[in-house]
């Protein structure tokens, strides 16, 4: 594999700001520190919607996604971002390896589930993206925080980066289908299209705040 071979080079692996230093033979085994601290934050995360709805019978989110970026998906994204091909450039640079989706029923909900996640004091917060306040100019429209988390390897703590992405029910539909919308066409949308998509953003942020009212 291109990415691996490539990667391989390297097989040491220094943590920027860490006294952590770790020996890696294989790109499989940075994936492992990815899927534990994906894992840490899935099971935190579980564990809030739980207490909400068995709590306080209010379900503050709706469900969660999580993916691993795929090999050729990170070789691409380094590759666009005229990155080094090696673990140092892989760890500093690209924080969406590891990535979590929670999808609220309403908006209000994001706000509280982005302050309760700030507020667990082994997160990190490293970056903070309100997309919610200032959607972006596509239209889209989420909370995004990069986090760093602890996962406990062979007695030592490392801290691996998490991507997560907070949005509404509504906001989610919005994006999966621009997603698709520009996978399709292959990224070549027209304005007119482009257009339709902010207004249908739009429309999606009214009926997010009417019903948001209403509860
Ligand atoms: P990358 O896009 O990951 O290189 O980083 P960035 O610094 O531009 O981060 P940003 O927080 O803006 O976007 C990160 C992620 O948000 C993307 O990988 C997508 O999953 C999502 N995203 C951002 N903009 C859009 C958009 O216009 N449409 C859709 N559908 N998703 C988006
Ligand atoms: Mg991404």
């Amino acid at each position: 594999m291109e990415l691996e071979n490539s990667l391989l080079k390297q097989d040491t692996l220094h943590l920027e700001g860490k006294d952590v230093e770790i020996k890696s033979e294989t790109f499989e085994k940075l994936m492992f520190l990815y899927s534990a601290a994906l894992k840490e934050v899935e099971t935190k995360i579980n564990i809030l919607k739980d207490e909400f709805k068995y709590l306080y019978n209010y379900t503050l989110i709706d469900h969660i996604t999580t993916r691993i970026k795929k090999p050729e998906s990170i070789l691409n994204k380094m590759k666009k971002k005229q990155l080094y091909i090696n673990y140092q450039s892989l760890i500093e640079e690209i924080s969406d390896i590891a990535g979590i989706r929670i999808i609220c029923p309403l908006k209000d909900d994001i706000f509280s589930v982005i302050n309760l996640i700030k507020s667990y004091p082994e997160f990190k917060v490293l970056k903070e993206k309100d997309y919610i306040t200032r959607p972006k100019k596509s239209g889209y429209s989420s909370y995004h925080l990069i986090i760093d988390v602890p996962v406990n390897v062979a007695g030592k703590m490392i801290y691996v980066k998490v991507e997560i992405q907070v949005r509404t029910m509504a906001m989610d539909f919005w994006a999966s289908l621009e997603h698709d919308i520009k996978y399709k066409t292959d990224k070549k949308i027209s304005k007119k299209m482009s257009k339709e998509l902010i207004e249908c953003a739009k429309l999606i942020n009214k009926m997010d705040v009417q019903m948001s009212n209403m509860v």
